[in-house]
C-alpha cells in the first residue's frame, strides 16, 4: 500500500478543499435549514470535474482513480455532507454502474452528460418493504415485445427530485428470487415517472430525498443493464464501490468535526487555561484523532484494492462499518467539547453530528455490513481450511 499521493491525487484534494471552503461553507447552514441545494452548486461541481471523476476520458470524465475519489469525498464531507452524497451517488453508483455493465450505446448516450454534471443520476433499489432485505423487490418490469412496463414505488431515493436519470431495480421473474431481478436506465421525462413525497430528514438536509413512483413506465429493452436476471448482482457489485464513497463521507464528517473540536479547544479557556490542556479533553482529542486516522487508512486501503482490481467488497464494508461508527462517536465528542456552543446551529459540529447518522444506515446499514463481513470471513476460513 502506498503512503504518499500522486500529484494528480493532491490536485483533486486541493481543488475539493478550496471549493468546500469558498463555495460550500458560506451557505451550508442555510441549505441545511431550508433543505435545498442550488442547481448552480451542482453545475459548479460538474465544471470542477467532481461529478464524473472516475469516468474514463473517452466518455467525458476525469479518468481518476478511487483513491482520488476518497480524497474528494473527505474534503467535501468535512464541510457539507449533502454536497458529498450527490457526488457519491453520481460517481460510485450511477456512473460506475453504467460504465462497468452498460452497453456501448448506453455509455455513449448517458455518461458524457452525467460526467459533466448536466444531469444528475439516482439509484432506485430500496422499497417500502425491501430495505436491508433487498431481494424482496415488489417493483415489477413486465416484458412486452421490445419494451418493459415498469410499476412500483421506491423509497428514500437520494437526488430523486433533481435527477434526469434513474437506475431502477425491478423483478422481471418473481419465481427466480434474486436471479429474477433486473436493472434498467429510466429517463425522467418518460410518462409515468413521478417524483413523490420529499423526506424531511434529520441530517444531510440539503440533499434531495424523495419517494419515486413508476406508473406503467414504458422502458425500451435497450435500456436494461446486462442480461435479464442480472439486476441483483448489479446492485450488489455497484454497492460494493458505493460503500467506499460512504465510508469516505463518514471519514470527512468525522475529520471535519475533529478539526473543529481541536481548534475550539485550543481557543476556549476554562479554569484559566485552554480546555485542550485539561486531561479529560486532551484524552478525548487523542482518541478522536487516532480513530479518524484509522478510518482514513481503511478507506484508502479499500480504494487501493479496487484500483488494483483486487477483491474489495469486504474491505469496503469494513471501512464503512468503522468509519460510520467513528463519525457518530467523533461528532458526539466534538459537540461535547463545544459544550453549549456545540448544541446550536451556528457552530458546525451540531450539523455534522446530525449528518453522521445516515452513514450507519444508507448503502447498507451497519448490521448489513456485518452480514457481508461475516460471510466473507466464513468463506476465507473455508478456503484456509481446505487449502
Ligand atoms: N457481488 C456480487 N454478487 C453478490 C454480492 C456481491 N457483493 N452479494 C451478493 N451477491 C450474489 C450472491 O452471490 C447470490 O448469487 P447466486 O444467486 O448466484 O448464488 C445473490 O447475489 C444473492 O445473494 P445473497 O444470498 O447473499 O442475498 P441475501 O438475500 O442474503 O442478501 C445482503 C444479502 C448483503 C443482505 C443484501 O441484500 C444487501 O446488501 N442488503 C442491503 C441493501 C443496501 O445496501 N441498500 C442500500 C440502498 S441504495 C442507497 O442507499 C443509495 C443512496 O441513495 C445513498
Amino acid at each position: 500500500m502506498q503512503f504518499s499521493f500522486t500529484a494528480e491525487q493532491e490536485m483533486i484534494r486541493q481543488a475539493a478543499r478550496d471549493f468546500a471552503q469558498t463555495e460550500l461553507l458560506p451557505g451550508v447552514i442555510e441549505r441545511d435549514e431550508t433543505q435545498t441545494f442550488p442547481p448552480e452548486l451542482v453545475r459548479r461541481m460538474g465544471e470542477l470535474g467532481f461529478m464524473g471523476l472516475m469516468v474514463s476520458p473517452e466518455y467525458g470524465g476525469g479518468g481518476m482513480d478511487t483513491i482520488s475519489y476518497v480524497l474528494l469525498m473527505e474534503e467535501l464531507s468535512k464541510v457539507d455532507a449533502s454536497a458529498s452524497v450527490i457526488v457519491s451517488v453520481q460517481n460510485s453508483l450511477v456512473n460506475w454502474g453504467i460504465e462497468t455493465f452498460g452497453t456501448e450505446e448506453q455509455k455513449q448516450k448517458y455518461l458524457p452528460k452525467l460526467a459533466r454534471g448536466e444531469i444528475v443520476g439516482a439509484f432506485c433499489l430500496s422499497e417500502p418493504e425491501a430495505g436491508s432485505d433487498a431481494t424482496q423487490q415488489r417493483t415489477t418490469a413486465v416484458r412486452r415485445g421490445d419494451h418493459y412496463i415498469l410499476n412500483g414505488t421506491k423509497n428514500w431515493i437520494t437526488n430523486a427530485g433533481r435527477a434526469g436519470l434513474y437506475l431502477v431495480i425491478a423483478q422481471t421473474d418473481h419465481s427466480l428470487g434474486s436471479r429474477g431481478i433486473s436493472a434498467f436506465i429510466v429517463e425522467r421525462e418518460w410518462d409515468g415517472v413521478i417524483v413523490g413525497k420529499k423526506e424531511d430528514k434529520l441530517g444531510i438536509r440539503g440533499s434531495d430525498t424523495h419517494t419515486m413512483i413508476f406508473n406503467d413506465v414504458r422502458v425500451p429493452v435497450e435500456n436494461r443493464i446486462g442480461e435479464e436476471g442480472f439486476g441483483f448482482k448489479f446492485a450488489m457489485k455497484t454497492l460494493d464501490g458505493g460503500r467506499i464513497g460512504i465510508a469516505a463521507q463518514a471519514l470527512g464528517i468525522a475529520s471535519g468535526a475533529f478539526e473543529l473540536a481541536l481548534r475550539y479547544s485550543t481557543q476556549r479557556k476554562a479554569f484559566g487555561v485552554p480546555i485542550a490542556k485539561h486531561q479529560a479533553i486532551a484524552a478525548k482529542l487523542a482518541r478522536m484523532g487516532t480513530e479518524v486516522e484509522a478510518a482514513r487508512l481503511m478507506c484508502l486501503r479499500a480504494a487501493e484494492a479496487k484500483d488494483r482490481q483486487q477483491p474489495y467488497g469486504f474491505l469496503a464494508s469494513m471501512a464503512k462499518l468503522f468509519a460510520s461508527r467513528t463519525a457518530m462517536w467523533v461528532t458526539t465528542e466534538a459537540v461535547q467539547i463545544h459544550g453549549g456552543y456545540g448544541y446550536v446551529k451556528e457552530y458546525h459540529v451540531e450539523r455534522l453530528f446530525r449528518d453522521a447518522k445516515i452513514t450507519e444506515i444508507y448503502e447498507g446499514t451497519s448490521e448489513v455490513q456485518r452480514i457481508v463481513l461475516s460471510r466473507s470471513l466464513a468463506r476465507a476460513e473455508k478456503a484456509l481450511l481446505t487449502a
